[in-house]
């Protein structure tokens, strides 16, 4: 694997989401994922991003792209923040679980869209990561 990131967003206001999730959409269409898989990612990477806003208050987005000849291409985001972290992580899994005004259906949906989704979250440091693939 040969990881390379892509973009860096700081995720500081909406304008950001909006960024973060623009430079997903492209990494993906450059790499020749399908349209539908490229509104998955901006969709996913949109969520997240606006947790970071909503739940946290600021954080950092990281779009990677990982290639090995002729193996899977991948994106891996990461998106990071030092706010209040998740304290049930299965429970804000759950479709409806929202400790803010929101429908709670963020995160479900990003589990649905990813191929793969990992939380690591703790008072003072939330790091979650979600990868898609493409097999060439
Ligand atoms: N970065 C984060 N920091 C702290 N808590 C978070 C973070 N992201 C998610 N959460 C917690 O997980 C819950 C579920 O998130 P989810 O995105 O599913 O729903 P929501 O943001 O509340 O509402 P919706 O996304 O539907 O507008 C949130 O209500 C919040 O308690
Ligand atoms: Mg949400």
């Amino acid at each position: 694997m040969i990881p390379r990131v892509h973009a860096t967003v700081a995720i500081l206001a909406q304008s950001d989401v909006i960024a973060a999730r623009h430079a997903g959409r492209e990494l993906a269409r450059a790499l020749g994922f399908g349209t539908v898989d490229q509104t998955r990612l901006a969709t996913a990477i949109s969520e997240l991003a606006r947790n970071t806003l909503q739940h946290a208050g600021t954080g950092l987005c990281t779009i990677h792209e990982e290639a090995a000849p002729g193996a899977q291409t991948l994106i891996r985001v990461v998106v990071s923040d030092e706010g209040p972290g998740i304290a049930d992580v299965a429970a804000a899994l759950q479709p409806g679980f929202s400790t803010g005004n929101g429908l709670g259906l963020g995160l479900p949906a990003v589990q649905r869209l990813t191929d793969q989704l990992t939380i690591d979250s703790r008072p003072g440091r939330t790091v979650i990561e979600i990868t898609m693939g493409r097999r060439r």
